[in-house]
C-alpha cells in the first residue's frame, strides 16, 4: 500500500502480510541454513522444509529448479516454499521495531471486536513501511536513498528480493530497488531509454500502459503535491 504525505513525493510504501503466509524470522538473522527450518505448515511454507531450500525461484527454460506446467491440471511445479527474511523489514529507525508490533497489535485487537466485514483484517501483521527523508527525493534516489523499512519485502510479491541485512545501505533492497525515477517500458520492442523522470514510480503509468503519463516531468520536485491535486 502506497500513499504520499506532504514533504513525501516518493511516497510512503507500507506492505501487510497474512499471518499464516510463511515463517518470519527477526530482521538481519535469517540464514538460508540447512540446520534451520520451522516445523509448522503456512500458505507458502510445508513444515520442516530447510531453510537453504526456500525463496529459490523455479524458472521455465534450462534453469534449475526447473518450473513445469501440467497442461491437464493447470498446476506448476515445483513449488517454491517460502519464508519473510525480515519480520518488520529492516526497519531502523528509533523504537521502529516495536511501533510496527504495537501498531499490529492494537488494529488486530481493535479489528477482531468488529463485526463488520472487515474485521477479516485482524488476520494480518504490518511489516513495515520504507520512505526518504523529507524533500530528499530526486531523479538519482534508488532504494539506497530509504529509511524506515529499509529491506521491506512481501513473501507474496518480492520472495526473490530479500535482503538479508539492513546494513551497509549499499547492500539493501526494498520498493524502491523497482519503483524510482528510472522509466519503464511496456512495449515491444522497448522505445529508446527514456529520461528519469519523478513519476516512474509508478509501473501503472508507464510509457506503453493504457495509463501511461507522458513523460514531460522537468525534473523539478514537486513538494507540495496537495496544491497539484486540487487544480
Ligand atoms: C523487483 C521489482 C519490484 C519491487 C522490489 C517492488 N515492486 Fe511493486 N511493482 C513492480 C512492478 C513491475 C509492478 C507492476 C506490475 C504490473 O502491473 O504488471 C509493481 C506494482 C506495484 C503496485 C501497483 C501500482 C504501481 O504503482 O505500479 C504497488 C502498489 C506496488 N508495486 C507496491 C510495492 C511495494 C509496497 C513494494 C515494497 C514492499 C514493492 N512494490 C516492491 C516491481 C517491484
Amino acid at each position: 500500500m502506497v500513499g504520499y504525505t506532504e514533504n513525501h513525493p516518493e511516497f510512503l510504501w507500507g506492505t501487510f502480510e497474512l499471518k499464516k503466509n510463511s515463517p518470519q524470522t527477526a530482521d538481519n538473522t535469517f540464514t538460508p541454513s540447512a540446520s534451520r527450518s520451522d516445523s509448522n505448515n503456512y500458505t507458502l511454507y510445508k513444515g520442516g522444509t530447510p531453510f537453504s531450500q526456500v525463496n529459490v525461484p523455479a524458472q521455465p527454460g534450462a534453469h534449475r529448479p526447473q518450473l513445469r506446467l501440467d497442461p491437464a491440471s493447470q498446476k506448476l511445479t515445483p513449488a517454491t516454499n517460502a519464508v519473510l527474511e525480515n519480520q518488520t523489514g529492516g526497519e531502523n529507525q528509533p523504537n521502529g521495531v516495536g511501533n510496527i508490533f504495537a501498531i499490529t497489535s492494537q488494529a488486530q485487537g481493535i479489528l477482531a471486536k468488529s463485526k463488520a466485514p472487515q474485521s477479516t483484517f485482524a488476520n494480518y501483521n504490518l511489516i513495515g513501511t520504507v520512505w526518504m527523508k523529507a524533500n530528499s527525493y530526486n531523479l538519482n534516489s534508488d532504494q539506497t536513498s530509504a529509511i524506515g523499512s529499509v529491506t521491506l519485502a512481501n513473501t507474496t510479491a518480492e520472495t526473490f528480493v530479500q535482503a538479508p541485512k539492513n546494513t551497509p545501505m549499499a547492500n539493501v533492497v526494498n520498493c524502491f530497488l523497482c519503483h524510482n525515477p528510472t522509466s519503464y517500458s511496456f512495449q515491444t520492442p522497448p522505445p529508446a531509454k527514456l529520461p528519469n523522470r519523478l513519476i516512474a514510480l509508478s509501473h501503472v503509468l508507464a510509457a506503453g500502459s493504457p495509463y501511461e503519463v507522458p513523460n514531460s516531468i522537468s525534473g523539478q520536485l514537486l513538494l507540495r503535491p496537495d496544491l497539484f491535486r486540487r487544480k
